[in-house]
């Protein structure tokens, strides 16, 4: 098949990953007969340096007219002083509100040649397989914003519609799965909460009649998921929520740089983003995790180009390279060897044949 993919490397680590995704796409290619085109455009703080704007027009008019987009990750000190008036950040929103892409999917799987490498205890580990389902283009991160010099608001609204669709994405996912539902709120204070267990529970009575739902607190939640991650299956939660919540839940999986996710809309066209920030810490050194973007590659080939073969194939890859022991220093062993950027990648690509 012939698909156009919009790479968007953005800011700190997000160039060495994008790289690392775009290696594996070129792979797939190659051993599956496809032919991908690419077209890099800027984003972020990338963007606001060469253009002045964090989501400048030509990456507008690029992601508008791929087949899916692929993001490194946005954000730094030198655009995020307590007065900058424009922030990478809202590149990256304006970007999920374009593309109306507001259902992130954010799997949490947890290999088990990495339970070491996670900060909880192995036994808790055991049967983790959990997804995120986060509203991703309303809620707090859109609401009017404004500021005097001693006070500030963020305005949280959400509509009905904007809950029974991302409800419907959760349903599905959870129907294909355990038949279980988990739906996070805070409902004791927010008004939006309220709003929100009320529409969930309609639409699931009137569309999902046989799906067992549980309403919790996201403080309830965030306790539950270090102390009984395995009871989870399918979580679905408004934007914020899942914000913090999955941060929470990649230590579970190690390593933030494990994670992948995809944010899709009612289109073919979906986003594709390892969950991980752009690590200013760690950027230019070559040593970042690939796994993320990868796996996040995989979810591109399964849900905006139909290619599940291809998807499953590089989410083995990615498994056997760990399984193998080759590991970037964020999920070695003490002491262990640690392999680039590049060393993981290729590992990867080279067990896809
Ligand atoms: C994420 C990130 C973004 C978010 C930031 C960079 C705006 O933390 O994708 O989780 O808060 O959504
Ligand atoms: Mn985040």
């Amino acid at each position: 098949m012939e698909a156009l993919i919009t790479v968007l490397p953005g800011d700190g680590i997000g160039a060495e990953v994008c790289g690392a995704g775009v290696q594996s796409l070129e792979r797939i290619a190659e051993v599956y007969g496809h032919h991908f085109k690419f077209s890099e455009q800027l984003i972020g703080g990338a963007g606001i340096d060469a253009t002045g704007s964090p989501f400048p027009d030509e990456t507008r008019a690029s992601c508008k007219e791929s087949n899916a987009v692929m993001l490194g990750a946005v954000g730094g000190p030198k655009w995020s002083g307590p007065n900058a008036a424009i922030r990478p950040e809202q590149g990256l929103l304006a970007l999920r509100a374009e593309l109306e892409v507001f259902a992130n999917i954010r799997p949490v799987q947890i290999l088990d040649e990495l339970a070491d490498a996670s900060p909880i205890k192995a036994d808790r580990l055991r049967n983790v397989d959990i997804i995120v389902v986060r509203e991703l283009t309303g809620g707090i991160y859109f609401g009017e914003k404004s500021r005097t010099k001693d006070s500030a608001t963020d305005l949280c609204t959400y509509h009905r519609y904007e809950i029974e669709r991302i409800i419907r994405v959760a349903a599905k996912l959870a129907s294909a799965r355990r038949n279980k539902l988990c739906s996070v709120d805070k409902a004791n204070v927010l008004e939006t909460s309220r709003l929100w267990r009320d529409v969930t529970t309609s639409t699931l009575a009137n569309e999902f009649p046989e799906l067992e739902c549980e309403h919790i607190l996201v403080d309830a939640a965030a306790m539950h998921l270090i102390n009984q991650p395995a009871a989870f299956d399918v979580i679905v939660t408004e934007n914020m929520f899942g914000d913090i919540l999955t941060d929470e839940a990649s230590m579970l999986a190690g390593s933030m740089g494990m994670l992948p996710s995809a944010s899709l809309g009612d289109t073919s066209c979906g986003l594709y983003e390892p969950i991980h920030g752009s690590a200013p810490d760690i950027a230019g050194k070559g040593i970042a995790n690939p796994c993320g973007m990868i796996a996040s590659v995989a979810l591109l080939l399964r849900h905006s180009l139909g290619l599940e073969e291809e998807a499953t194939a590089l989410e083995q890859a990615i498994h056997q390279t760990i399984a193998d022991g080759v590991r970037t220093a964020d999920i070695a062993a003490n002491n262990g060897a640690t392999s680039t950027t590049s060393e993981m990648t290729s590992a990867i690509i080279q067990r896809l044949q």
